[in-house]
């Protein structure tokens, strides 16, 4: 069975794919495969490993062609993926659900704790030796006790994310999505449901989004998302770039209608150096590893692994979407 991977793999996963009686097509370097090669490439493959900066779209299923039965791709995201057009292939998708959230939910608590409390502003302080004497005001940002936590997209980590951020003296949690999850209010009594995206952004300290990158949630957070939020408030997206209109992003932080901003996602990735994000001291901006951690990496790896041994065996995927 020929397979192609998009990228070299953690070491005990790589190990795992070697150790297949694949025809394994593989880019070994540590970028992008680029997408001339892909197309080359997957001419002929019955199986794709791919991560989520492969484009998966017609062009690409066209180029494989019709013997490709299964695309493994190395993220729980999946809106890289023209879902619709693999579907109406009959080509099976897996995905890698559940294994990020710890990870992913841990750095995004990093991310509101370092934005709530000035971590940049701090450091670069520290390192320009402009740490003056102790100061009553100086550097003061928010504190969790008492405030109110508002998730967007109540999914497994919107909800990890929420468990980490309760015990830090939280008082309410809202919640906004698609609907209202009983299940998530029985594990976590102080989350309530609103229907309105208004409501959660005027009474919520801390916005943190979690959702995917749906035609729904593109762009959401506009200017006027932003403005209806306190100008004491924290913005937190570790989910999607897209989520987010950059520039009235910008133009809300300059404005000082919110606080501060931790991103673990941009448009684009990567944002280049000159972006006007980088200028804003209330910005704290990490390049996409939410889930970087060695166990969470292998973990996914691995899934992907496991879907496409399956496949060879005429077995249903194990983490299909
Ligand atoms: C990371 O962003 C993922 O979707 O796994």
């Amino acid at each position: 069975m020929k397979v192609v991977v998009t990228r070299i793999l953690p070491p005990e996963t790589q190990a795992l794919l070697e150790a297949q009686h694949f025809d394994l097509v593989q880019w070994q370097q540590d970028c992008v495969m680029p997408r001339e090669e892909l197309l080359k490439q997957v001419k002929g493959a019955e199986a794709l490993i791919c991560l989520l900066t492969d484009r998966i779209d017609t062009e690409l299923l066209d180029a494989a062609g019709p013997q490709l039965k299964v695309i493994a791709t190395m993220s729980v995201g999946y809106d890289h993926v023209d879902v619709d057009a693999v579907r109406a292939r009959n080509i099976e998708l897996g995905y890698t659900p559940d294994v990020l959230t710890d990870a992913t939910a841990d750095h995004t608590v990093l991310l509101t704790l370092a934005a709530a409390r000035r971590m940049k502003e701090g450091m670069m302080a520290a390192e320009k030796g402009e740490w003056g004497a102790w100061r009553p005001t100086w550097l003061c940002g928010s504190q969790f006790t008492g405030k109110t936590l508002g998730i967007v997209g109540m999914g497994r980590i919107g909800e990890a994310v929420a468990h980490r951020l309760a015990p830090f003296g939280i008082r309410r949690i809202m919640y906004w999505g698609r609907q209202e999850k009983p299940d998530v209010e029985k594990r976590l009594p102080m989350a309530q449901f609103t229907g309105s995206l208004d409501t959660l952004l005027a009474e919520s300290d801390f916005v943190i989004v979690c959702c995917a990158l749906t035609p729904e949630t593109r762009e959401l957070f506009n200017y006027d998302a932003f403005n209806k939020m306190k100008d004491t408030a924290v913005f937190v997206n570790t989910a999607r770039g897209g989520i987010v209109k950059q520039d009235d992003l910008v133009r809300a932080l300059k404005e000082k209608k919110i606080a501060a901003a931790g991103l673990d996602v941009t448009t684009p990735e990567p944002l280049p150096p000159t972006d006007p994000l980088y200028k804003l001291p209330n910005c704290i901006i990490l390049p996409h590893i939410a889930s970087a951690t060695f166990e969470t990496r292998e973990r996914m790896a691995s899934m992907c692994v496991d879907n496409v041994i399956a496949a060879s065996k005429g077995e249903p995927l194990p983490y299909k979407l």
